[in-house]
């Protein structure tokens, strides 16, 4: 008798005859229970995102044990609500797709747990995804004609890189933050300006119109296409706390707009130097900041004189979902194995990993 692992590998082979594939996917990394179905990794049928953001904002951020545990109520009435409004039973899934990692490795065991059982119970394949790519994804499901190569920026709350997006399948590293992410930075700024969490937006809004007129510090890595967001994130902290301390006004649109510019500027100017370099007409934006409207109004002005088209997800496919999930989850099902039974949740993983 065969294992599950030989009768998925040989279920995937008819599948990439069919011409339509229908992927349930599901997405726990983080403070999003998310499931959603996906056709042929370009179509979404139906897209159901339960955020915890309301249940965190009391703790001023993401609190793992609390996301787990929101997680296990979420996750069986999403799956029916995604099947449901879609008109779909589980007879019409081909595929489940889910994230490994990166993430928190208590809620990402959520997502993957079940759908380990779904796969298990159903006879499917199981289609591990790195969360990271997901995000590049996004784009597949709002660009019906994106193909790669193209260089993607991806900047979340977890990552910050360039990425050479080779094929579906191939990613180079071009560059990544040493430290913390562009988005982590926004939300500790955001923190200390007594912004509620998730203070990237804020930041963002606080800083509309404001020019900006402080400057933090000396971008180190300029020469590279690395970051470093720490020092930055430091240089801001030590700023408000002096200026509290000496019981002087803080100016906080001020504040957000020049740390913004600053956060923002290091990484539009490797972009497109990444785009020269590697040869790319194409540049893809991936992941929550994607949804910064400095970020997009500058990289919309530097790819029109570059002569690089540009492509920025919508905003509900900037943050965590899982759309993005099965429609990457689609193209790895096109040309890799499909994943064991025996998976591990990953806290951290590479980008050529899952
Ligand atoms: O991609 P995402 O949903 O989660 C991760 O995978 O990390 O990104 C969330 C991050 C948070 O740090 C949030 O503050 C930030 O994206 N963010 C923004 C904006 N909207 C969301 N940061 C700056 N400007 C925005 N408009
Ligand atoms: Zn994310």
């Amino acid at each position: 008798m065969k294992t599950y692992f030989e009768r998925m590998k040989n279920l995937c082979e008819q599948l990439r005859k069919q011409k339509k594939v229908t992927i349930l996917a599901i997405e726990s990394s983080c403070d999003e229970t998310s499931v959603a179905i996906v056709v042929n990794g370009r179509k979404v049928v139906s897209n159901i995102i339960s955020s915890q953001i309301d249940i965190h904002r009391h703790f001023g951020g993401v609190v793992p044990e609390v996301a787990s545990r929101n997680h296990i109520l979420n996750i069986i009435p999403l799956i029916d609500q995604a099947l449901d409004s879609a008109k779909l039973t589980f007879d019409d899934i081909d595929a489940v797709a889910v994230t490994q990692g990166a993430g928190l490795v208590g809620a990402l065991l959520v997502g993957l747990t079940t759908a380990k059982a779904l796969c298990f119970a159903l006879d499917k394949p199981l289609i591990n995804v790195n969360h990271i790519k997901g995000h590049i994804a996004a784009n597949f499901l709002a660009y019906p004609k994106l193909e790669p190569p193209f260089i993607c920026l991806i900047t979340s709350g977890g990552h910050t890189a360039i990425v050479k997006v080779v094929d579906y399948v191939h990613f180079e590293l071009i560059g990544s933050t040493q430290d913390d992410a562009i988005g982590e930075a926004f939300d500790k700024v955001a923190r200390v300006l007594g912004l509620e969490y998730p203070g990237g937006v804020k930041v963002d809004r606080l800083a509309r119109g404001v020019e900006p007129k402080l400057k933090f510090i000396h971008d180190g890595l300029s020469d590279s296409y690395n970051v470093s967001y720490s020092g930055l994130k430091t240089a801001v902290i030590n700023y408000v706390h002096k200026l509290t301390q000496n019981g002087e006004p803080l100016d906080v649109k001020q504040i957000c707009a020049s740390f913004q510019h600053e956060a923002v500027d290091m990484l539009t100017s490797r972009v497109i130097r990444a785009c020269a370099e590697f040869n790319m007409d194409k540049l893809v934006l991936a992941g929550g900041v994607a949804a910064n409207s400095y970020l997009r109004e500058s990289l919309d002005k530097l790819c029109k004189t570059n002569k690089i088209q540009l492509f920025y997800p919508p905003i509900e496919f900037c943050t965590d979902n899982a759309a993005m999930i099965g429609s990457i989850g689609y193209y790895q099902l096109l040309s890799c194995d499909p994943a064991d039974l025996d998976i591990s949740a990953l806290a951290s993983i590479d980008l050529n990993q899952a």
